[in-house]
């Protein structure tokens, strides 16, 4: 079923309201998560000399922004819950842009790298090739996208107030694919669990060399 416009305005507003209106819980339960495999794997297939200029998809309240910044990177937030864009300039000094993931405004070729780390999969299939040629088009040539997602067999719709997406891993290589990137790496989280243990699919890619 195609969704109208104003049905991707609601799933936007309805899962924006929803984080906005526990920012403070949200914050409480994930600022001590430990994503540091994630945030390597990411710097680690960045070409050239840093500091990167890293762009931190869907920042929250700036845990990630922070360690960026701390490892000596430029980091910029984007998030789309307003009391999260404040918390998330006050915690980690970094520019954060207000933007929805569904009307993005980025500067062409900025970015070394994007960290979407539990962010994308509120982004409905429908709308996922577009959001990904954009983030593409933010990205230096041959610029890295890390991603993480909770997993699924390509299901999605409300989970009381959030919209999600949940890719398996064949579909999500075809989107990525097909929007101009190549697969560097994949794993599942948490680590050093058994599979049905592990919700989150984790990958990296490459801005497919066009020359
Ligand atoms: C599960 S949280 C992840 C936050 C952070 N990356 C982390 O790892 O803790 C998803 C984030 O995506 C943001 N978000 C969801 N839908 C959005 C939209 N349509 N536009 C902009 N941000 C959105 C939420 O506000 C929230 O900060």
């Amino acid at each position: 079923m195609k969704l109208k416009p104003d049905d991707l305005e609601a799933i936007s507003s309805r899962t924006l309201g929803h984080y906005d209106r526990d920012a403070e819980g949200f914050w409480r339960g994930t600022r001590d998560h430990d994503v540091s495999q994630n945030v390597e794997a990411l710097l680690r297939h960045i070409e050239g000399e840093a500091p990167f200029t890293i762009l931190d998809f869907g920042c929250g309240p700036g845990r990630d922004l922070k360690v960026f910044a701390e490892l000596g990177h430029v980091a910029v937030g984007l998030e789309g819950s307003a009391r999260f864009v404040e918390m998330a300039r006050a915690y980690s000094g970094c520019e954060v842009l207000q933007q929805d993931f569904l009307k993005l405004d980025l500067p062409a070729g900025r970015f070394d790298g994007v960290f979407a780390n539990a962010a994308l999969f509120h982004v409905p299939t429908q709308e996922l090739p577009r959001v990904l040629r954009e983030l593409r088009a933010a990205l230096k040539p041959r610029g890295v996208l890390f991603s993480s997602n909770p997993r699924g067999n390509n299901e999605e719709g409300w989970d009381r107030e959030r919209y999600g997406a949940y890719w398996d891993l064949e579909t999500w290589r075809r989107y990525l694919s097909d929007a101009g990137f190549d697969e560097l790496a994949h794993y599942y989280r948490p680590a050093g669990l058994p599979r049905e243990r592990q919700p989150w699919l984790a990958t990296v890619w490459r801005s497919r060399d066009e020359g």
